[in-house]
Order: structure tokens, then C-alpha cells, then sequence
């Protein structure tokens, strides 16, 4: 009888339903079929036991047919993916890994810097630890010294023996020692092997002051500043590979209008040069102004403003790139919180995040009505997941915990960006250390790698490859109100002449079959790395630091095809034998 009222009522539990399920093609949930599996196979049995001896075996045949016509799909849901080689396309830049070190914080001073007298390794007060985990990701370059300090940070401050001591007023107004200043910059970037992206201050320096920055860093004849430079301990000339022109100049780098900004804009494209001989003709530095900050009207016409000034540049001045900056924030006064959070706000903040698509194309679309040959490049160099801070921090620091979510947020948006490669040739997650989306936290001599520092490294070589297109019907995840696509995908060529694919499975329940098809060609095998974790705010911590961490995956050929199992809240790369 109970269980009789059980079949009759009508479960609310629709986390199953999916797009391309049989339960979704006949419209039930899968708490729905699973009820109505059992009431078929209750109600066979029921018949079976009354029946006369010989009719029994039939009728359990039935008992077993109905079961599996309307047992709910509890199996992984399927995907087929479609990669054409042959069509390869634009060349994901390795910049669009790049990563943003602004002084705030613990970003520099503890998380890079702790000075050549601590007990903590390092190598001219550079951490080790953070060196050597950096050198693992590849990372082409960083940008330097902000943000919002970028405008009100002096250079002169931080060179030489005796270094400035000032005050940091964006950032919990502590105090600012200068003690990482330019030479230590580029010498962490040699540790790690990485490029220059320098901020110059437009919101409260002047051009005269960045052109002697430049002079400083790159003249390699004997200039008062070159020999300065060399005073300090490094002889030859640095590189400086992307210049910075100002940070979100229409709020914290001055509150300037669009034409205000266009016109100094190109006094510092003028006048701030490189001198460096070996970026003359090969490896240019490249010039980026600054560019919208979201999807309002005013950063519309701030792309209008600057992209239209450059339509009709001059012989005096260039433009390489125009920044963008977009956080996956929602509501700033009431952010999310970064842990202790379930599939509610993992699927509300993830929806958020692929807004990144739309503002890129429609930035994009601007860009293309002044420069239909695409050779100002998108850069977005400011970008991330932004939370509540850590319970305890100073919340000028922007200190937060980093879960699965955040891993496939970056997934996530490093694919918008791959796939936007032909305008998109630059992107700097905030920030690098300690502070928002980090790759790495530290305290004192404590060091974690999180699941969104396992995200980049999985997806280096994707760095320079050429973007192939893969096709496939994403299917939906549907959590309460929000629907989400259930797996995202990308596919490139590699600089070793490999396939290399990278797939989500955003839905946080259930895993997905993926099957892979090669267009023609046979593939052997495939095997890479995959990232999960037991929950959606899983993160590493000091005491446990290994509970997001890839592990290996391996997929088998079945007729050409590769056949390949992803978990539930999952990030995938894979490289593909043929
Ligand atoms: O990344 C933190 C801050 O966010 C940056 O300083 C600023 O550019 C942005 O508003």
C-alpha cells in the first residue's frame, strides 16, 4: 500500500533530467523513473505469483523489458565530440596564460619576496619554493606593479641601496618598503623564465617619468640611467615585452573620460620607449591601453573612444592592445563566499563566469569596426573569480580559499579565450599569489598549490598551439533555475605535433561518456591528466595540500573512436596518439 502512494506521487527531484537522456526524452526525472521501474517491476511480480505456473516465465520477461525501458539513466550521460584537424585555425597565444603580481597584500612581499636574509630558501630573496612551482606552469609573463598601486607607484622608490619607504593607500594603506622594486622584478622573472609586462603610472606620474623608467630598464648605451641600472647589478639592458598604459583609468587610475585618457594615451605611446637592441625589429614591446571594465554602457563607449583614436594613429604613435578587465563577482556589495558553499552557488557563479564570452565578442565587435584586420590584439589582463575575503584577513588584502569551482571556472574561461584566439592574444588571472583566484598561497615558510595553479599547468601545451574546432552538443546541466552547458571542450595542434583536447564536465553529479571521433582518422589512444575533487568547494590547504591534484587518465580506441569516462566536476586534458 505505502509503496503503492509512493508511485502515485510525484517527486521533485529533477538533478537527472538532461538533455539527450531517455529520461529526458520522455520527460521524467530520474527519481521519477526510478519509481516507475520499481512500480513496473512490483506490479510483474504481483501478476507473476498469481498467474498459473506456465504464464510465470513470461511474465517476468516482462517484469525485466519494462524495467529497462523505464530505469532511469544512471549510467554516464554520452558525448560525442568531432575534431577536424584539418581545420585548424588561429594560434592560441601563450599569453593568454599570463598572470598578474600586484603589490598588495601578501602577493609580493612573502609570497615572492622575503628578502635574502630569511630563513625561508631563496635565491636573492626570491622564495624557491615559489620559483620552482612557477617554472612548472610556463609562465609567459606577468604584469607589474598593478592595478590600482600602478598609478601611484614611483619607480625611483624602489632602486638602488636605499630604498623609499612609502605607503600602500589602496590596499589597507600598510606600509610599502620598496624593497621588491625593478631589478628584483627582473630578476624574478629570470628565475622563472618569463617576460615583462609593466604598468606604467599614467594616473599620477608623469610621461617624463615612465620614459626614464624605460631608459632605465632598457638603454643599453652609456646613459645616466644605464649606468645606474648597472650600478644596481645588471649590466646589460633588460626586456620589457608589454607596456602597460595606465590601469582602469576611468575609476582607480584617475577618473579620467574616454578622450581625456585617448589623448595622454598617446603622449606615453609616444614618448615611453623601448631601447633595447634586441627588441628593434624582433620581439617589439607592445604597447596596451587601457579598456573597458564590463558590460555597462560606459566601458561601450570607452572601447569606441580609444579603437577610433587608433583608426586614425599616426606615424607618433602606436597601439598593440586594448585591456580588459572582467571579475566573476556578482552582486560586489554581497559577494559569494569562497568555501562552505554548495551546488546552488557553484552553478549561480559558474553562469556568471561564462559572461566572459559575450563581453569579449561584443568588446570584440567594436574592435573589428576600426580595426578589421585584427592587429590590436584583446588583453585581458585583469580577470578571476573575486569572493567574500578569508574569515580573519584583512580585507584590503582580498585574501580567499581556491575550490574545484574555481578550477572550472579557469577551464572555462581559458576555452572562451582560445576560442576568441584570433582577437584574444593576452590574459592575466588575478593574481598570481596570495591574493583573489591564486595559482599559489603561502605562510611564512608554508607553501600550497591550488586547484587553480593544477588548471594552468595542465593546459601548457596548449601554449602557442593552433586552435581546432571540435564539435559537439553540450548538453544542459540544470540546477534548480539555472541551466548550464554540461561539458565545455577545446582541441589545438601543439608545438610537439600533437592533438591536445581539454574537457570540462561541469555538471558536479553525474560523469560523462565522451566519445571521440578524429574525422577520418584513426585514433589510437589517448592519455593526459584529470582534475576532481569529493566536493565543489573542495580546496588545499597547508595541512592538506593534495586533495585537488591531477591524476592520470587514459582513453581506449573502440573502432577509431576513443571512448573516455569524465568525473562528475571535472577538468581534462589529453593528448591523442594516432
Ligand atoms: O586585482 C585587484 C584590483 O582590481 C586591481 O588593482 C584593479 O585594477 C582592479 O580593480
Amino acid at each position: 500500500m505505502a509503496f503503492t502512494l509512493a508511485c502515485k506521487s510525484e517527486p521533485k527531484i529533477h538533478r537527472c533530467r538532461r538533455r539527450g537522456s531517455a529520461a529526458w526524452a520522455i520527460g521524467f526525472s530520474c527519481a521519477e523513473r526510478l519509481f516507475l521501474s520499481a512500480c513496473v517491476a512490483f506490479r510483474f511480480r504481483v501478476m507473476a505469483q498469481r498467474a498459473p505456473l506456465v504464464m510465470r516465465p513470461l511474465l517476468v520477461s516482462f517484469a525485466l523489458i519494462g524495467m529497462s525501458l523505464t530505469a532511469p539513466a544512471i549510467l554516464a550521460q554520452k558525448v560525442a565530440l568531432s575534431v577536424d584537424e584539418s581545420k585548424a585555425e588561429a594560434k592560441i597565444d601563450r599569453n593568454i596564460f599570463g598572470q598578474f603580481a600586484e603589490h598588495l597584500g601578501h602577493g609580493i612581499y612573502d609570497g615572492i619576496w622575503v628578502g635574502p636574509d630569511s630563513t625561508i630558501p631563496n635565491t636573492r630573496g626570491i622564495r624557491n619554493d615559489v620559483v620552482a612551482a612557477l617554472k612548472a606552469i610556463k609562465v609567459p609573463n606577468i604584469r607589474w606593479p598593478g592595478g590600482c598601486f600602478a598609478d601611484e607607484y614611483h619607480w625611483r622608490k624602489g632602486v638602488g641601496p636605499q630604498r623609499v619607504i612609502t605607503l600602500n593607500p589602496n590596499w589597507g594603506g600598510v606600509i610599502e618598503p620598496n624593497s621588491f622594486g625593478t631589478n628584483e622584478f627582473m630578476d624574478f622573472l629570470d628565475q622563472i623564465g618569463s617576460e615583462a609586462y609593466v604598468s606604467v603610472n599614467v594616473g599620477s606620474g608623469t610621461p617624463a617619468e615612465a620614459a626614464e623608467w624605460l631608459e632605465y630598464m632598457t638603454a643599453s648605451q652609456p646613459t645616466t640611467l644605464a649606468k645606474e641600472r648597472a650600478a644596481n647589478g645588471h649590466r646589460t639592458p633588460y626586456e620589457v615585452g608589454y607596456l602597460g598604459i595606465g590601469n582602469e583609468s576611468w575609476d582607480c587610475g584617475g577618473n579620467m573620460t574616454p578622450d581625456y585618457y585617448v589623448s595622454q594615451m598617446k603622449i606615453y605611446s609616444r614618448f615611453v620607449r623601448n631601447y633595447n637592441p634586441a627588441q628593434q625589429e624582433k620581439r617589439q614591446m607592445l604597447k596596451i591601453a587601457v579598456g573597458p571594465g564590463g558590460g555597462e554602457p560606459r566601458w561601450t563607449d570607452w572601447t569606441e573612444t580609444v579603437m577610433k583614436a587608433y583608426q586614425h594613429h599616426s606615424w607618433s604613435w602606436d597601439l598593440n592592445g586594448l585591456s580588459m578587465h572582467n571579475y566573476t563577482v556578482g552582486d560586489w556589495d554581497h559577494k559569494f563566499a569562497a568555501t562552505g558553499f554548495g551546488e546552488t552557488e557553484y552553478s549561480k557563479f559558474l553562469k556568471l563566469t561564462l559572461g566572459m564570452d559575450e563581453l569579449i565578442s561584443k568588446h570584440s565587435a567594436i574592435m573589428d569596426k576600426y580595426d578589421p584586420e585584427k592587429k590590436v590584439a584583446l588583453v585581458v589582463d585583469e580577470w578571476g573569480a573575486w569572493y567574500e575575503p578569508s574569515p580573519g584577513s584583512n580585507p584590503g588584502f582580498l585574501v580567499q580559499q581556491n575550490s574545484m569551482r574555481d578550477a572550472v571556472l579557469a577551464a572555462l574561461n581559458l576555452n572562451i579565450f582560445a576560442r576568441h584566439a584570433d582577437r584574444v592574444r593576452g590574459a592575466n588571472i588575478a593574481q598570481m599569489i596570495n591574493v583573489l583566484q591564486a595559482m599559489i598561497m603561502t605562510d611564512k615558510e608554508k607553501m600550497v598549490l591550488t586547484p587553480t595553479y593544477y588548471v594552468f599547468k595542465m593546459y601548457v601545451p596548449f601554449q602557442d598551439s593552433t586552435f581546432v574546432p571540435v564539435i559537439f552538443d553540450a548538453g544542459t546541466y540544470k540546477h534548480g533555475d539555472i541551466s548550464l552547458p554540461r561539458v565545455d571542450a577545446i582541441a589545438a595542434k601543439g608545438k610537439d605535433g600533437k592533438l591536445w583536447m581539454e574537457i570540462t564536465n561541469i555538471d558536479p553529479n553525474e560523469p560523462a561518456e565522451i566519445e571521440l571521433n578524429l574525422n577520418g582518422i584513426s585514433a589510437k589512444s589517448a592519455t593526459g591528466e584529470t582534475l576532481t575533487a569529493p566536493k565543489v568547494d573542495s580546496v588545499n590547504t597547508f595541512d592538506a595540500p593534495n586533495l585537488v591534484v591531477p591524476k592520470p587518465i587514459s582513453a581506449k580506441s573502440q573502432g577509431g573512436k576513443l571512448a573516455l569516462k569524465l568525473e562528475p566536476k571535472s577538468v581534462t586534458v589529453i593528448s591523442v596518439e594516432q
